[in-house]
């Protein structure tokens, strides 16, 4: 173990949900690596990346998990989310269908989640706009409703990424 592991004050699991294609596996590489594939595979199984941060004097060990959109290729749901305590829920606003799904996921979310879980719905490739099936408002009301937080993300362009794994840290803690 690194010294950082040691002087941890805190190890938390968060957890990537959403249709396949929406971008949850390169928000995730972003954050972790600041790392983007135009061409990245669909994800089988689950994935997990490691980031170090700083929430004012504190040190926090954020463990992402990110598995696949495609129920094929998804691991066991419960196993995936014992244990978290943040989820970003994804969807994508060029893909209307990828948002219409949204409330299948919050479902899943629900069942299988802890009950103080922070959730982030986010509407990524914002870099896209001329695109866009999902506008903003939209997006921001369902939110709101729901009692989630929501940003807008491109992880393409790396806007918002490490301010949305931020927000839900630090609502956190
Ligand atoms: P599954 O693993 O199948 O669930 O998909 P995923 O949600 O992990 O999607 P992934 O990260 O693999 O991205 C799918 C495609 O969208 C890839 O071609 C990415 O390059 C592209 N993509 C991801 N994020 C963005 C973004 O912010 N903007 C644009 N323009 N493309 C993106
Ligand atoms: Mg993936």
């Amino acid at each position: 173990a690194d010294a950082f592991d040691e002087e941890c004050d805190y190890l938390f699991k968060a957890v990537l949900i959403g249709d396949s294609g929406v971008g949850k596996s390169n928000l995730l590489s972003r954050f972790a690596k600041d790392e983007f594939r135009l061409d990245s595979k669909p994800t089988i199984g689950v994935e997990f990346a490691y980031r170090n941060i700083k929430v004012g004097d504190k040190l926090i060990k954020a463990q992402i998990w990110d598995t696949a959109g495609q129920e094929r290729f998804r691991a066991i749901t419960s196993s995936y989310y014992r244990g978290a305590l943040g989820a970003l829920l994804v969807y994508d606003i060029t893909m209307k269908s990828s948002y219409e799904n949204v409330s299948k996921w919050l479902l899943e979310l629900r069942e299988f989640g802890g009950e103080d879980m922070v959730v982030v719905l986010v509407g990524n490739k914002c870099d896209l706009d001329q695109s866009r099936e999902v506008e903003k408002e939209e997006g921001k009301g369902f939110a709101e409703t729901e009692g989630l937080c929501f940003m807008e993300t491109s992880a393409l362009k790396n806007v918002n990424v490490e301010q949305v794994f931020l927000q839900m840290i630090t609502r956190i803690y």
